[in-house]
């Protein structure tokens, strides 16, 4: 969840246009990932420019003729990975990343369990032969002076919208 905050802080300051769905599990899941941190789920719902329910599906996200870049799915939890992967889209969640799909538009899915089953990894799998589609596992990184959580949280904010072919200093490029 440290991460989705810092994703939106960056996407922000470079002016991209956000439409933001929170899972109603994911809004759980976010007090006991902030419970040592003054930031709350306002500080993620303030950062977006649109903020959607997930059983909303009249939103622009949810239709293909609402041109975007595409969508980012962080964290994704392994319910959501076999949803997106077996075309199963009973949420906004779920449809949006479904539209992605069917239009090729980026889809970054940065998954959130360990250890994973070969269920997890046949899903990631199916997905990742897609174009477009991006698993990005928030693997830690050290080789680049890491000293702090925030570091760790750039380095994978950094990691994240390169998919995007987007330029940024969040962490120092291997020469
Ligand atoms: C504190 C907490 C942590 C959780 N962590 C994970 C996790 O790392 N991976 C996962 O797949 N599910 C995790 N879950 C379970 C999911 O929240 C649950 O499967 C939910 O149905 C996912 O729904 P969503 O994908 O619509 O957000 C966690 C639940 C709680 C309460």
């Amino acid at each position: 969840m440290p991460v989705a905050i810092r994703l939106l802080e960056v996407l922000k300051q470079e002016n991209t246009e956000v439409h933001l769905i929170i899972t109603d599990a994911a809004k759980t899941v976010l007090k006991y990932d902030l419970c040592n941190s003054k930031k709350t789920i306002e500080t993620l719902e303030k950062t977006a420019d649109f903020l959607y329910d997930e059983n909303d599906f009249s939103v622009s996200v949810a239709s293909g003729s609402f041109e975007t870049d595409g969508m980012i799915i962080v964290p994704c939890s392994m319910k959501t990975l076999s949803a997106v992967a077996n075309g199963y889209a009973d949420n906004l969640v779920s449809r949006s990343a479904d539209v992605c799909i069917k239009h090729k538009r980026n889809l970054v899915i940065v998954p959130r369990e360990t250890p994973l089953s070969s269920i997890h990894i046949e899903n990631m799998l199916k997905l990742s032969r897609i174009q477009n589609v991006w698993i990005v596992p928030p693997v830690v990184g050290y080789y680049f002076g890491t000293k702090n959580l925030e570091d760790m949280e750039n380095y994978l904010v950094g990691k994240i919208i390169e998919c995007f072919g987007m330029e940024h200093d969040l962490y120092k490029k291997w020469k």
